[in-house]
């Protein structure tokens, strides 16, 4: 039997899953002085989200030398929270759930693109003020634009799936896809970032976050953008992330809003969040969500009930096809 600490939640059928294995779980959450006080060194496993965060000096805390955890679950995606290094340099196995959450990710990366060419946000609340603006909240479509995307691992692909069928033509940089296993009647795959700005309209960012991909859009590369379409209508420029924050400038986005170079901001992560003291928030141009891509009732089941499995195999002796290290 392990005792599992579950710091950020899971789906009741996770637990149950872990429960009914013969596992002791603990489902409460703990705050930084806790995790470097050593809570979790009494544990075998901990499964986190996003709040959590796995410092080297948390993971350190986390064993002792005959205990302590050897497996970090991250149900989710993004590692960020987790340092890597560290727990490769203490024999942690560190595994997260690539897959589960990508078809939610896609549905907000879509509703946010549309919201953002037809003004849903400010339409919402210019009415609820009391006002009508039917004639200044003129949108444009995106049938016949060029959408650039940012990476193109499986979250931009299922992007890319929905925004052709929507009639977009699709644009990708990713320079960990090999060239030529793109089919470019699907994609035209780019060698130069610069190309994604100079070509579209629509960006959206798909990568993850790391020292090579902060503040890749900045302002430099936003002032590429030409705000006309492929089909010569002047749409006006649109950037959406759904992905991790710190990959946009947000100071650089913001600049570009007031200026007029930037229609649109749609944002689902932010370089802090909450992101409470952003001048962005004030911003008519500027919507947002906070971090919500991956919370739909089946991404989470489907996250849970994965980790849970992967967690399993672990304790049975097995490496799970998800680690990281
Ligand atoms: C993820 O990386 O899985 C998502 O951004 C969701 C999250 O961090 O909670």
């Amino acid at each position: 039997m392990a005792r599992i600490a579950i710091t950020d939640g899971m789906s009741d059928g996770a637990m149950k899953i872990l429960s009914d294995a013969g596992h002791e779980i603990s489902s409460e959450h703990f705050e930084p002085p806790d995790l470097l006080s050593g809570v979790l060194s009494t544990f075998d496993a901990v499964i986190v989200r996003s709040a959590t965060k796995m410092t080297r000096e948390v993971i350190t805390s986390s064993i002792t030398e005959s205990n302590g955890i050897q497996f970090i679950g991250r149900a989710g995606v993004g590692i960020d929270n987790i340092d890597l290094e560290a727990a490769t340099e203490h024999g942690i196995i560190v595994c997260n759930t690539p897959g589960a959450s990508t078809r939610s990710v896609v549905e907000l990366t879509i509703g946010h693109l549309l919201s953002s060419v037809r003004n849903i946000p400010r339409a919402d609340r210019t009415m609820r003020a009391g006002s009508w603006e039917k004639k200044t909240l003129r949108g444009s479509e995106i049938y016949g634009k060029r959408l650039g995307l940012i990476g193109f691992g499986r979250i931009a692909r299922g992007v890319a799936d929905a925004a052709r069928s929507l009639g977009m033509e699709i644009h990708a940089f990713d320079p960990y896809v090999e060239n030529g296993s793109i089919d470019p009647s699907m994609c035209t795959l780019h060698e130069e970032l610069d190309d994604i700005f100079t070509i579209c309209t629509h960006i959206s960012v798909h990568c993850n976050f790391s020292e090579e991909t902060k503040h890749i859009v900045n302002s430099d590369r936003i002032s590429l953008m030409t705000g006309v379409g492929a089909d010569g209508i002047e749409c006006g420029n649109h950037l959406i992330s759904c992905a991790r924050g710190g990959i946009i400038d947000e100071d650089a986005a913001l600049k570009a809003l007031e200026s007029g170079q930037l229609s649109s901001l749609a944002l689902d992560v932010f370089e802090t969040e909450p992101p409470d003291q952003s001048p962005l928030l004030a911003h008519d141009d500027f919507h947002g969500s906070p971090h919500i891509a991956a919370s739909t009732m089946e991404a989470q089941a489907r996250i849970g009930v994965e980790m849970a499995n992967t967690l399993l195999e672990f304790l049975d002796g097995i490496r799970p096809v998800n680690s990281l290290n």
